[in-house]
């Protein structure tokens, strides 16, 4: 089942807000409804985010055909969504550049960004998971953070993606999903996902991650990005930058697995990013929060980045290039 696509006429998508206790699907026929499905997390993770862009700007060509300055502001306020994964914006903007050729155009290119991301996913598995055979040996414990499965993509994930292959293979001694709060990614979307493929696992809290690492319960971190940075600087779901720390104590690799959508070279470092800021809604009532939804991982804590096209190999001084 695909996490996000476009059926007669609408974008359906897998409302992740009600899993894992109902599996349900939502039809989103305008592009206010496909903002407040971005914004509330029903439709989140970076590479499905950017094909919510996409077919969102696909939307708006269609009902905004005869307007063009209510398509412009349509396409300006899918960009700004949310403002850290690169994705969205950048998905938005592709199907965007077609829009001079009309709404026929701007939906095959959308379609054709949703596909790309299913064969990232497909390639990033293969790569990831001879990678982690290669620097964890033949029954790989690993620990990973938010949701990176097939919910994050169209099907399959990334970082995830390369967990199902492993098991696929026989090549996994264990999997721990870190909870990630506030929201509980892990343990409600990675463990749901999980349980789904038959992968046996367990949830620990975001603050165990360190700790089980140091006891060498874990052989490697794997966890996705929502953007990767010229210098190699990852930012992803907070709570990536103490796992990072964790393994670089430990001393085992921290793997990032994301797709070459998500690389974004016009971004010098971290320190450029707007860090989502969601409110103290989400993390307490019961006093003010500061509540930054995802964080900067330094790339000298990180031993590779895996996308769909290549290893780069961070420990021996690579960096992304174009
Ligand atoms: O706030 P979310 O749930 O959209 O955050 C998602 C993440 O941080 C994922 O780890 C990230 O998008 C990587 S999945 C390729």
């Amino acid at each position: 089942m695909r996490t996000i696509d476009w059926v007669d006429g609408a974008v359906e998508i897998i409302d992740q807000t009600a899993l894992p206790g109902d599996l349900r699907v939502l039809r989103l026929h305008t592009v206010g409804e496909l903002i407040a499905a971005i914004q509330s997390l029903a439709v989140r993770g970076a590479p499905a985010l950017g094909v919510a862009g996409a077919f969102g700007v696909a939307l708006a060509a269609r009902v905004h055909a005869d307007d063009p300055g209510a398509l412009a502001q349509a396409v300006r306020k899918i960009e700004t969504a949310r403002p850290t994964a690169v994705n969205l914006a950048r998905g938005a903007q592709r199907a965007a550049n077609l829009l001079p050729l009309g709404p026929d155009a701007v939906l095959a290119e959308a379609c054709a960004i949703r596909d790309e991301e299913i064969a990232a996913s497909q390639s990033m598995a293969f790569h990831g998971a001879d990678l982690v055979t290669e620097l964890c040996g033949p029954r790989a414990r690993l620990l990973t953070h938010c949701n990176t499965g097939g919910l994050c993509a169209v099907t399959i994930g990334t970082a995830l993606g390369v967990v199902g292959e492993l098991h696929r293979r026989g090549r996994l001694g264990g999997v721990i999903a870190s909870e990630t709060r506030p929201l509980l990614q892990g343990a409600r979307l990675t463990s749901w996902e999980l349980t789904q493929w038959g992968v046996a696992h367990r949830v620990a809290v975001d603050s165990a991650g360190p700790f089980l690492m140091a006891r060498g319960e874990v052989d490697a971190v794997i966890l996705g990005a929502d953007r990767i940075c010229a210098n190699g600087d990852v930012i992803n779901k907070i709570g990536t930058y103490a796992h990072a720390l964790g393994a670089r104590r430990a001393g085992i690799p921290f793997l990032v697995v994301a797709p070459e959508s998500t690389v974004d070279v016009a971004t010098p470092t971290g320190g450029h990013v707007e860090i989502e800021d969601r409110g103290a809604a989400e993390v307490t009532a019961w006093s003010d929060a500061v509540n930054p939804a995802f964080d900067v991982t330094p790339a000298d804590l990180v031993t590779a980045i895996v996308t769909d096209r290549r290893v780069i190999r961070l420990d021996r001084g690579e960096r992304p290039r174009p």
